[in-house]
């Protein structure tokens, strides 16, 4: 154990498949902490995946996809402690104390739970009061009790999860500020978190979207995504001289800006360098663009893709390794409730005492 070794922790939600989105916004960090030796928890958010379904979906099914994917993209269940966010019960517990102190008006400030209701509005489906549930009204206290019961010090996530990091740090400040010093205070998202555009020209990569770029996608698929990205015949000026992605991007259209993002992800920096250029000149070139980024997701997909099929990555050895790491997180969440529960005032609980 290092002298600088921090506690992280974070989670993604069961979809099924990862997609670019949210390996470049929060897996490859996973993977950087993982190899500075931090105490590393990462989870799959089964709990959340049910915030949002109208029907029975398989999610075991599709956590262990999930973790497979998590193993192939070079997460080790050894190291860092790889869990289903169901199988440390008391996370649920943590959350209905912290409901206690959250208000319902900073809830409602909340994206997910805003871009909701608005899209209901906009098929005005908002008659008979309002049909969004309990459950997607307090994601982010879930969200908080998941944060504050492994007494994590950094979370990390893509851009779009900044909000929610915020309202736990605000949920650990107040639960101190009122039952004295009992919850540890993560720190905020880093400034350059990224937000990865979808493929279609939407801000955001995102799976419930339908634009999105998976790490599991054979190369045809990959050509034929990339193919049917819109991109204008003619490139904006670019009114900055510098070439660093996150000056030159946001000045692209974002489906183009998704291109070039990649790009600067995946190929060396010359390669970057070059599409650059001949967008400053207005050269036509995107159909090579194209091509050459297709070639790069591909390869970057190979071994991830060998690595979720490879024999020692089935069901079975996912299933041992979460037993085993559901053991290893236990302790240290029940002793977070614990504290809680006594610095409410009603006590320890007899049942585990
Ligand atoms: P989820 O499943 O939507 O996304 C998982 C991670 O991927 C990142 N991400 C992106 N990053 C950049 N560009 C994108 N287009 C993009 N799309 C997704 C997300 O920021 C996230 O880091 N609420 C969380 C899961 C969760 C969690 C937690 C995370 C539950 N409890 C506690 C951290 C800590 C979510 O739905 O992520």
């Amino acid at each position: 154990m290092t002298s600088k070794q921090e506690v992280i922790l974070s989670g993604i939600r069961p979809t099924g498949r990862l997609h670019y989105g949210n390996y470049f916004g929060a897996m490859k960090s996973f993977i950087d902490l993982q190899e500075k030796g931090h105490q590393c928890f990462y989870f799959i958010a089964d709990y959340h995946a049910l915030t949002t379904v109208t029907e029975r979906v398989d999610i075991l099914q599709q956590t262990i996809d999930m973790l497979r994917t998590y193993v192939a993209c070079g997460l080790d269940p050894v190291r860092s402690v790889i869990y289903r966010q169901s199988d440390l019960p008391c996370t649920a517990e943590l959350a209905l104390l912290l409901g206690m102190i959250t208000n319902i008006g900073h809830l409602e400030r909340g994206t997910t739970y805003k871009d909701k209701m608005s899209k209901l509005a906009e098929s005005s489906q908002g008659g008979e009061g309002n049909p969004l549930s309990y459950g997607l009204l307090g994601y982010p206290v879930l969200m908080a009790a998941d944060i504050l019961i492994v007494r994590a010090n950094q979370v990390p996530v893509g851009d779009d999860q900044r909000q929610h990091v915020e309202m736990a740090i605000d949920i650990a400040q107040k639960f101190n500020h009122r039952f004295g010093e009992t919850l540890s205070i993560p720190r905020a998202v880093e400034r350059n978190a990224l937000r990865l555009p979808g493929l279609d020209g939407a801000a955001k990569m995102g799976k419930s979207d339908n634009n999105t770029l998976d790490l599991l996608d054979d190369p045809k698929t990959v050509l034929k995504k990339i193919k049917g990205v819109q991109t204008t015949t003619d490139p904006e000026p670019l009114d900055t001289e510098s070439n660093d992605p996150d000056m030159v991007i946001p000045k692209m259209p974002y489906s183009v800006g998704a291109l070039y993002r990649l790009l600067s992800l995946l190929a060396p920096e010359d390669v970057y360098l070059d599409f650059v250029g001949k967008y400053r000149r207005g050269e036509k070139f995107y159909g090579t663009l194209k091509t050459t980024l297709a070639e790069y997701v591909s390869k970057f997909n190979e071994p991830i893709i060998e690595g979720f099929n490879a024999p020692n990555n089935t069901p079975d050895s996912i299933k041992d390794f979460l037993h085993e790491n559901a053991k290893k997180v236990t302790p240290v969440g029940l002793e977070t409730v614990e504290s809680c529960r006594q610095a409410m005032g009603i006590g320890r609980s007899l049942y585990r005492a």
